[in-house]
């Protein structure tokens, strides 16, 4: 893939999604068939881990791949667990990392920050999923969002984090009606810059890229970049949406 520093990067998380080998090409093809379509942005597709040897094309370069979670450990007796150097041998470029459904069964912030070690000895490009259950009155929310980012974190270096992508994903707008208004995710953008500026310095964080995520779709995916100012987006459903994902990269291209 030919990556530009400007372009929007969009990340497609299929999840546990689609259930056979079939509808799993459909829908790579669709994604193949809609990057020749754009020109201003990145499209890294996050199928399945065993459907990913089936999306990769020798030839056809336009879309990169992605795991939706890896091991923090390097390998050994781990049963049922996939480290970073096989995310990486099976073509993968970037990873998932500390998404909230993950963090539901039980992923930590120590455990996050783990993971992204592992992912940037092995050269994966990790998408660090951040976000707030609830936001309450007081701004308590903030302080859930500042530990995540100083935890996950911490054992970075200045190096390491210019590698980093920020996926801002508030956990009550995942599989929700309506995703946050573009407007607070401007607030919220600059907030997580502010934190990351306190760890890395401001020319960093100038340089970092946020992504946001929850319930976007190709009707709110054009504000939510433009007003929103974000540098991607992290989409779920419509991802998998054969008509909608399509629709969502049209309109994120036409911005520029
Ligand atoms: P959604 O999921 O777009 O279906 O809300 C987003 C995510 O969980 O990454």
């Amino acid at each position: 893939m030919n990556k530009t520093k400007n372009k929007k990067l969009i990340v497609g998380n299929w999840k546990m999604n689609p259930n056979t080998l079939e509808e799993c090409k459909k829908i790579i093809k669709m994604y193949r068939r809609e990057s020749r379509r754009v020109n201003n942005i990145d499209i890294v597709a996050c199928p399945p881990l065993p459907f990913i040897p089936a999306c990769i094309s020798r030839t056809d370069k336009s879309i990169s791949l992605g795991a939706q979670t890896l091991s923090q450990y390097e390998s050994g007796a781990h049963t049922g667990e996939v480290s970073a150097s096989i995310v990486k041998e099976i073509g993968c470029e970037y990873v998932i990392l500390g998404h909230s459904e993950q963090r539901t069964s039980g992923e930590t912030n120590s455990m996050v920050s783990k993971k992204i070690q592992m992912a940037l000895s092995a050269g994966l490009t990790p998408i660090v999923c951040v976000g707030e259950s609830v936001r309450d009155e007081a701004g308590n929310y903030m302080n859930t969002l500042r530990d995540q980012i100083k935890s996950s974190f911490a054992d970075l270096s200045k190096k390491d984090a210019k590698v980093i992508v920020i996926a801002y994903e508030p956990v009550w707008a995942i599989g929700a009606k309506e995703a946050m208004s573009p407007a607070i995710v401007y607030e919220m953008l600059l907030f997580i810059k502010k934190v990351f500026a306190d760890l890395f310095g401001p020319e960093l964080a100038l340089k970092l890229k946020i992504l946001y995520g929850g319930s976007v779709n190709f009707r709110n995916a054009a504000d939510i970049v433009s007003i929103g100012q974000v540098d991607g987006l992290l989409v779920g459903r419509e991802s998998i949406n054969m008509s909608g994902f399509g629709d969502l990269l049209k309109v994120v291209d036409m911005l520029g």
